[in-house]
């Protein structure tokens, strides 16, 4: 999710640098974020809203705005740190160990964690009230809604700052609590997984309970078709992560073929493969 939200910062002017320890991946990111924002500004010149040299140059400024780096160096004078790295723990524990070292002290680290305490990244960073949660949502450039996380250690003039950053982002902040999946994630990600219980004992097809929920629901994507759309292994990682901590919870578990699917690398739209058959962002057809 870091190039919708690299995309969207840049858009509105400020200078973004984007880091990945993977070059790879950060061309790929970089390229996401061209094509992005190269089809909205050519919405904008169909609609009559801009020429095609305006849309051009929305599109290369945007670009400009944003500094590629494979360098975790290169983030130490940052203001804002927004960390959208996978859903690994351990991964996850070290870069924030690491951020410690580099950034100042008054640089706020926000995570766009789906699963993770944000309090538990806080003791990996260290600075316990520079650490909060800002959660996005896919696809950024789209969605509307940014979930602001505080903990107990927060304090208030970060809390305004964060919703004045949001709205200027043009997304509208709501606040939660440190808590497993804060609003959306924490009724979401069951609902997924139960629908991914419906595939594994043979209720209905992947389709049909898709179909279900769209037109029964008028929801505008089938639990399982967003599952492949937010990654398998996303899914996987929460679930994994809530489990362990609250072995407890009923609404909190990991369906066998969602297992299945991640260890077989089957991680939806991102590998081309999941509940659906993928070319590219397009769903080509249910696998049965
Ligand atoms: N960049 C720019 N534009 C984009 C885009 C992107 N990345 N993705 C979609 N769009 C645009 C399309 O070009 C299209 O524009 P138009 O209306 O001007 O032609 C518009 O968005 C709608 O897209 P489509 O016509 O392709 O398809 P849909 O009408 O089905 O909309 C959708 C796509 C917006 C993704 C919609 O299906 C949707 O809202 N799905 C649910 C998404 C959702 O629930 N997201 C939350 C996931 S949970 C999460 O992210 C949290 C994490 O922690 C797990």
């Amino acid at each position: 999710m870091g190039h919708g939200i690299a995309q969207i910062t840049a858009d509105k002017g400020l200078q973004v640098i984007a880091y990945d320890n993977n070059q790879t991946s950060l061309d790929k990111g970089i390229k996401m974020i061209t094509a992005s924002a190269t089809s909205i500004a050519n919405k904008a010149v169909t609609k009559g809203e801009i020429d095609k040299s305006t849309a051009n140059t929305r599109v290369s400024t945007l670009i400009g705005n944003i500094t590629p780096s494979t360098k975790l160096d290169s983030l130490s004078t940052c203001d804002l740190i927004i960390e959208a790295g996978p859903e690994d723990a351990d991964i996850k524990a070290k870069l924030y160990t690491d951020l410690s070292k580099i950034l100042n002290t008054k640089t706020i680290l926000a995570s766009n964690t789906s699963g993770l305490e944000i309090n538990w990244l806080a003791t990996k960073f260290g600075r316990q009230q520079q650490v909060v949660g800002l959660h996005y949502f896919n696809p950024v450039q789209i969605m509307r809604l940014v979930e602001i996380i505080q903990t107990p250690d927060t304090p208030k003039e970060i809390v305004e700052g964060l919703i004045k950053f949001v709205k200027f982002q043009g997304k509208t902040p709501v606040l939660a609590a440190d808590t497993p999946g804060f609003i959306v994630n924490r009724l979401l990600v069951p609902y997924l997984a139960s629908a991914m219980a419906l595939v594994d004992r043979k209720v209905a097809t992947v389709k049909d309970i898709d179909t279900g929920m769209m037109l029964g629901a008028s929801h505008p994507m089938g639990p399982l078709h967003l599952a492949d759309y937010v990654g398998l292994d996303t899914c996987l990682y929460i679930l994994q992560n809530w489990t362990k901590k609250y072995p407890n919870e009923p609404a909190f578990f990991i369906p066998d073929g969602l297992k299945e699917k991640v260890k077989q690398g089957k991680l939806g739209r991102k590998t081309g493969e999941g509940y659906y058959k993928w070319k590219g962002n397009a769903i080509e057809g249910p696998v049965e």
